[in-house]
């Protein structure tokens, strides 16, 4: 027997995979995998054909091909009235998962704090540990999952090198408003810390203007490393494609660790984003548009059931609350959902350290055919 020891070592089967292998061994109907089951544009498809055909199956530049990058600094020219360098400040990464792993990996060391929000992707703690540092996660509070401003100023410290942000957030359907960004913006003010802003969802906002950019804040440009993923925008997960924004010498050193991890991201796949980006912007500037349909729809449909719908106003996720159906624990309740009603759902405590004992919230991901949600309706609303 070989003898090692976990580098993860409190890293196992999480209670997704479970809830992902009882739903496919009982058939349910799937609104716990966080992504669509759709197909993103045939353009993309057509592109990424055409890009493989033509030869562009070496590696990619390292930090993505220049085509990519200049048609997101357009896209943020347009979209935030941002001046972006593509040349210094952006780097393309496989999946936003690189661009997360590699920059705490570049800028956490051995004793290190970073602080995190739970509910909180699942990603950000088996990094931090990896680097050696160690996770201070603190619960978002109230009826709004807000930010806990009086915990995340007793927990700053010496040691605090780095806070990760998720907005528009997985899996509440939050996101932060200017004005948080201004508070946190204060709180770190004179501090040594880096925020990794993690925005992969920063298309998908509902009810009023976009997504705020905390890019928009000169106050904390040059401290921010802005994650995004073309998976999350093209309903193209399978793809792996995201990047990173940051100013040049955050940037640099990411791209030290980018360099050795991947080196490069699948270049036909960038191309083919590239010319999807620049010759159809429209479809990105509407992305919300597309799925408050489809969340209005889910929403609206659930409105007497016995479920207490948490209405979110981004991303592609909505919370439901049973605490008027059942006492059990969310990961029981969703257990029972699989067996008893065929439908599969997540539950949220699957997201924290520490879960609020009394919370009875589960998952659905709404990034579905009207038919899958068409179906999902008349389950739910039999509960
Ligand atoms: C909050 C959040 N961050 C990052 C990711 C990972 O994105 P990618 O698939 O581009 O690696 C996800 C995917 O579900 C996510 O929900």
């Amino acid at each position: 027997m070989i003898k090692f020891n976990s580098k993860l070592p409190n890293v196992g089967q999480t209670i997704f995979t479970t809830i992902t292998a009882k739903a496919n061994a009982l058939g349910a109907l799937n609104l716990g995998q966080g992504f669509p089951d759709f197909d993103g544009d045939s353009f993309l498809k057509d592109r990424i054909c055409h890009y493989i055909e033509e030869g562009f199956n070496q590696y990619a530049p390292m930090t993505g091909v220049p085509e990519l990058r200049n048609s997101i600094a357009s896209y943020f020219n347009k979209k935030y009235k941002h001046v972006i360098n593509a040349d210094t400040e952006i780097t393309i990464t496989s999946g936003a998962t690189e661009a997360l792993t590699a920059s705490i990996l570049a800028f956490v060391s051995k004793g290190d704090e970073v602080i995190v929000f739970d509910p909180c992707y699942d990603s950000y703690v088996p990094a931090i540990e990896l680097a050696g540092g160690s996770a201070k996660r603190l619960n978002l509070v109230g009826d709004g999952f807000s930010l806990p401003f009086s915990k995340i100023k007793e927990t700053i410290s010496d040691k605090t090198r780095m806070i990760i942000i998720n907005s528009p957030h997985n899996p509440t359907g939050t996101r932060l408003k200017k004005s948080d960004w201004i508070e946190l913006s204060k709180m770190v003010d004179d501090k040594n810390i880096i925020l990794l802003s993690d925005e992969v969802y920063e298309g998908i906002c509902f009810d009023e203007e976009y997504h705020f950019n905390p890019r928009s804040l000169s106050s904390l440009e040059e401290r921010l490393i802005s994650v995004y993923s073309f998976g999350k925008s093209c309903h193209m997960t399978g793809w792996k494609v995201g990047y990173l924004i940051a100013k040049p010498s955050l940037t640099l050193e990411v791209r030290k660790l980018h360099q050795y991890i991947t080196f490069s991201t699948f270049t036909a796949a960038q191309m083919a984003l590239a010319d999807f980006l620049s010759e159809k912007m429209e479809t990105f500037l509407s992305l919300g548009d597309f799925y408050k349909e489809k969340r209005d729809f889910l929403v609206n449909g659930l409105k007497e059931s016995r479920f207490k719908v948490i209405n979110p106003s981004s991303t592609y996720f909505c919370l439901l609350d049973y605490s008027n159906i059942s006492k059990l624990s969310d990961v029981d309740f969703c257990l029972k959902l699989i067996e008893e009603h065929g439908i599969a759902t997540i539950p949220i405590s699957g997201f924290y350290e520490n879960a609020p004992e009394d919370q009875k919230i589960v998952r659905v991901c709404f990034a579905k055919d009207q038919e899958t949600l068409a179906r999902a309706l008349d389950i739910l609303n039999a509960i």
